[in-house]
């Protein structure tokens, strides 16, 4: 699948953009600087010389060409690129996988921002785009690490069933991700504000903590193959 990263350039969409390429997929790391799209892909390709992987730098707006596409910048400028690119969105899944947080002295803490999530705020601004809010909690750093599996869950929520569907189905092709159908959009704003739990574990802690859930072995959700 030809798939776009929008704001791709950030330690996020860096490993995302390698692990996509990866398990096959061609994948257009975007940014708002061509320039800087260039040059992660030179940094990501020089990491790994052993392999073939499909990555092509562009502008976020050549990104938002691809078949699918994902928000991977910093919260606060997810709306406003999500609305300049309306028009390249609709009627195409759109994966949002931003946070709206802020650190306070050693703390990190949750934003609201405007309709209570990122991802809703990237609905509002893209209404003919299928909005899907996935890979909140998945660690840059780990993702990048395309040699190795990355045990963990990764909730997956939409107002959308095809939406949900095909972010499902593309990060459960990460090695050791499964990914796990969290309902509708609404959930997007506690799953962002989440993270920021997850990062005062990783401080409080000094480590790198991932999601698992236990209790939904084998089980389908309902509606799945909606
Ligand atoms: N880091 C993680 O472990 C992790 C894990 C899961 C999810 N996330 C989420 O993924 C997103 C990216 O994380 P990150 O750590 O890679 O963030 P980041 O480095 O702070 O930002 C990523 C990219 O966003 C673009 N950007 C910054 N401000 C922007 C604006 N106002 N408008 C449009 N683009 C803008 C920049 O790209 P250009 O300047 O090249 O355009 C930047 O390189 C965040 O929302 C974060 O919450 C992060």
């Amino acid at each position: 699948m030809n798939i776009g990263v929008i704001g791709g350039t950030g330690p996020a969409g860096r490993g995302l953009v390698a692990r996509l390429a990866s398990v096959g997929h061609e994948v257009v790391l975007g940014s708002r600087s061509e320039e800087r799209a260039a040059e992660m892909r030179a940094r990501i390709i020089d990491s790994w010389p052993g392999r073939s992987l499909n990555i092509v730098a562009g502008h976020n707006s050549t990104a938002a060409d691809a078949e699918l596409v994902i928000m991977g910048m910093l919260w606060d400028g997810a709306a406003t690129t999500a609305a300049s690119l309306e028009p390249k969105l609709r009627g195409k899944v759109v994966i949002s996988m931003c946070n709206a947080l802020t650190r306070l002295g050693g703390e990190f803490q949750p934003l609201v921002p405007p309709r209570g999530s990122v991802a809703a705020s990237v609905q509002a601004a893209a209404p003919g785009a299928m909005v899907a809010a996935a890979l909140h909690h998945i660690p840059a750093r780990e993702l990048g690490r395309i040699d190795e599996p990355l045990p963990c869950d990764v909730l997956v929520c939409s107002d959308y069933a095809e939406a949900t569907k095909a972010a499902s189905e593309l990060i459960a092709e990460i090695p050791g991700v499964r990914s796990l159908d969290a309902g509708s959009l609404s959930a997007a704003a506690p799953i962002e504000a989440f993270t920021a739990v997850l990062l005062q574990l990783n401080a409080r802690y000094s480590t790198r903590v991932s999601l698992s859930f236990t209790g939904i072995e084998g089980l389908e959700a309902p509606g799945a193959d909606a």
